[in-house]
């Protein structure tokens, strides 16, 4: 029999998959085990340390239930899902570039960023202009702006999935099991692609950091803070997902964001007033900020084409 000696073992692994039916599968796994055996012998892993690891990996597991999902905290917080979004966006660039000439020239899109373990499906949809605030605390702001495609032709209908934490940085989902939705909404574009609606000027807050995601950063000399952000997946058919943030100019952490969102494209002046009429008519009592911010979408065909 051929004994397998360290150097051997990957290759072995490889050459097993000779079978595997599926094209991508096998390529995908062949890298995975090639850097795998590799990171493994960078840093001769020790019995000790990979058990370590385990007992890591299976307490992420036992973290996770319907509203917690350690898995993509830990890979928010070790730069992977960041980076898969930035791989999908670029492939929407290079669908631009490619684009029709004669549709005349294309401005980028707008940048994504990640989802987040914050996002409620089913949330109302309520018609623009809406406040969004109810009885949460923080900071009342106006956003407003418009969605063109890259060539800056509107999207009516568009629709606009909203969320954020509150003003004390707490999302809705973490307020216990009854938690009611609260600064979520389903909007759409009007006849010019225009949007506008109230909510509040987000604050910085923590990622959940109770849990093994929460040591590997302590351990790592890291803060888990995330820069004040407000969600946002933009869905029209004939247009490419986007889901993004936009973020709050002045806030802490724009540079150390704990899960590497910050695109600075993304970052929008909160442009602070003085109690009065607000730009929609409304009448406040009490000073409140406006934000703009227009959002360009890639053509559905334009991104599956490159
Ligand atoms: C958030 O922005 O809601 C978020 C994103 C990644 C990890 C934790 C929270
Ligand atoms: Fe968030």
């Amino acid at each position: 029999m051929a004994q397998l000696e360290a150097n051997d073992l990957a290759q072995a692994v490889i050459d097993r998959m000779a079978d595997s039916p599926n094209p991508r599968f096998k390529e995908v796994m062949t890298a995975l085990v090639k850097h795998a055996h590799a990171f493994v012998q960078e840093v001769e892993l020790t019995g000790e340390e990979w058990m370590n690891a385990i007992q890591f990996l299976t307490a992420t597991g036992k973290m996770c239930d319907d509203k917690r999902q350690e898995f993509i905290l830990l890979s928010d917080t070790l730069g992977i899902s960041m980076l898969v979004v930035a791989i999908e966006q670029a492939k929407g660039m290079k669908a631009q570039r490619t684009g029709s000439p004669q549709q005349g020239g294309a401005t980028p899109a707008t940048e994504a960023t990640v989802q987040g373990p914050f996002f409620w499906e089913g949330a109302p949809e309520l018609p623009l202009g809406s406040d969004l605030r109810g009885s949460a605390p923080g900071e009342p702001s106006f956003y407003s702006g418009v969605v063109t495609d890259v060539r800056g032709k509107p999207v009516p209908g568009c629709l606009l999935e909203v969320w954020s934490g509150d003003g004390d940085g707490i999302y809705d989902m973490q307020r216990g099991d009854d938690a009611e939705m609260m600064l979520r909404a389903r909007l759409r574009t009007d006849a010019e692609g225009r949007y506008h609606f109230w909510s509040i000027k987000p604050t910085f807050y923590p990622v959940p950091d109770d849990g093994p995601v929460g040591d590997m950063l302590r351990h790592m000399g890291r803060h888990p803070n995330r820069p004040g952000h407000i969600h946002l997946m933009l869905k029209h058919p004939g247009h490419q997902t986007l889901t993004t943030h936009l973020f709050v100019s002045d806030s802490p952490y724009l540079d150390s964001d704990a899960v590497f969102g910050v695109r600075n494209s993304l970052v929008v002046d909160f442009t602070r007033h003085p109690a009065g009429t607000a730009p929609d008519g409304r009448v406040l009592d009490k000073p409140y900020y406006t934000a703009r911010y227009d959002f360009r979408l890639v053509l559905a065909a334009e991104h599956a084409a490159a």
